[in-house]
């Protein structure tokens, strides 16, 4: 059975690799595109199967392969001869697959067979495997940066864990507990504080950070570029206080554009090389705007938050405890159930007597066991003092206020996560 090819070939060999398609025995070219928007034409009309596309084509980015994915395409590259910049970038934009435009019919037919095979057996999208490591020199070991950078961390012994902090509506306080999650982590092993809110970024402004501070528009547009590797990403997510890294959000919400779901993946999947835990700020919203658009290729606003659970290892929920809080939050963690995402861990932020009567904790935890089934809850109280004094110093409660209780039940949240955490071994200075 053949299959259909579309190009979007650039360079003086695009007619010598045509040849080549022709052939095959499997091969045959449906149509050679001018340019990117003509091949995703093609792709939405159903045109192909595979696409080819050159290093230079003119805005071909991670989300432009995404898309193609979503099309049911697989994608390969195709260089000149001696293009090893070309094809440096393609295998940086996640292709796994390029070729040389002077290749043999077979060899192409077999490297073809090869990558339909794959992505029919794993259903991974061409283009959105992890990267081959872009960074790292010939010889070097995988996972490893490019060029000895002391202010890396060195490996750990345990895969990374993401940890996805969200909320409904009404500012219970993720951002307060992500980030105040992220310092306590950090004491124990490197961690990378994440901003992805697309409604309204406050990390940076909280650990007082520059506002123009590149951080996770800058990440998402060198993954688009295919120019994010662990150097890059441990460029654009400075390191605050030790062990603690952050990458900002967008400084204006009408950036949001900028954080595409495709590129948003690419960067938590990179960000698992850089530090042992990622604890992640996402937006309340998780209604799927695809739903309400007609167009389904159209940016997403909450494709951040959808596809940081979607990634994440674990997943917090904070509620506020007041009345309103509290039914929000039975009702976010109703939402969830619909969408992939890991077991949610609930906590009950802002905890006091004055909005639900004495011995709050006793009664949030009867009222959400008995009318949602929660029964594993943590507690955070109500602290105003200690909150302002943190974000008015720009710190976390660990240097700002480490005897509070506030601070001392933030530990207790760390807990399960550190148990299987080693604690972190620093590279020697050179
Ligand atoms: N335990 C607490 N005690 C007192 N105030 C708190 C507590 N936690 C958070 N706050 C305050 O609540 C407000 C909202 O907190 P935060 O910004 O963390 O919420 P959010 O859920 O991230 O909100 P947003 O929807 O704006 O992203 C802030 O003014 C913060 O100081
Ligand atoms: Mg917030």
């Amino acid at each position: 059975m053949s299959r259909t090819v579309i190009t979007a070939l650039t360079g003086a060999g695009e007619s010598e690799l045509v040849a080549s398609l022709g052939a095959t025995s499997d091969y045959v070219v449906a149509r050679r595109c001018a340019d990117l928007p003509d091949l995703l034409a093609a792709a939405a009309a159903g045109l192909g199967q595979v696409a080819l596309v050159s290093p230079d084509l003119r805005a071909l980015d991670r989300s432009a392969l995404h898309e193609l994915s979503t099309h049911g395409l697989v994608v390969a590259g195709v260089t000149e001869p001696g293009d090893d910049l070309g094809e440096r970038r393609l295998r940086q934009l996640g292709l796994a697959v390029v070729v040389r435009t002077d290749i043999a019919s077979h060899e192409l037919q077999d490297l073809l067979d090869g990558l339909v095979a794959q992505a029919g057996a794993t259903g991974v999208e061409p283009g959105a495997e992890d990267d081959p490591d872009p960074g790292a020199l010939p010889g070097s070991r995988r996972g490893l940066p490019r060029r000895a950078d002391d202010d890396l961390p060195g490996p750990t012994d345990v895969p990374c864990r993401v940890i996805a902090v969200w909320g409904p509506t009404g500012a219970p306080g993720r951002s307060t507990v992500a980030l105040n999650l992220a310092a306590e982590l950090a004491v124990h092993a490197p961690t990378l504080l994440v901003d992805c809110d697309t409604y309204g970024s406050s990390v940076a402004q909280a650990l007082g950070l520059l506002d123009e501070a590149p951080g996770m528009a800058a990440a998402c547009r060198a993954s688009d570029q295919g120019t994010l590797d662990l150097p890059a990403l441990a460029r654009l997510a400075p390191e605050v206080s030790p062990r603690l890294r952050v990458l900002t959000g967008v400084p204006r919400a009408d950036r949001w554009t900028e954080l595409r779901a495709a590129s948003v993946e690419h960067v938590l999947t990179t960000a698992r090389r850089l530090a042992t835990f990622v604890v992640v700020d996402c937006g309340f919203c998780v209604e799927d705007d695809e739903e309400l658009s007609y167009d389904t290729l159209a940016p997403r606003r909450n494709a951040a938050t959808l596809v940081t659970l979607e990634c994440a290892d674990e997943l917090v929920v904070v509620g506020a405890g007041d009345p309103i809080g509290l039914q929000r939050l039975v009702r976010a963690v109703q939402d969830l159930a619909g969408l992939p995402s890991p077991t949610p861990r609930v906590v009950v932020n802002k905890v006091r007597a004055s909005a639900v009567g004495a011995r709050p904790e006793r009664r949030i935890a009867e009222a959400l066991g008995r009318f949602a089934g929660m029964d594993d809850l943590a507690f955070l109280p109500h602290d105003q003092a200690t909150v302002d004094g943190a974000m008015f110093a720009g710190k976390s409660l660990a240097e700002s206020a480490p005897a509070s209780e506030l601070r001392r039940a933030l530990v207790g949240l760390t807990e399960p996560y550190v148990a299987v955490a080693p604690q972190h071994r620093r590279r020697r200075r050179r």
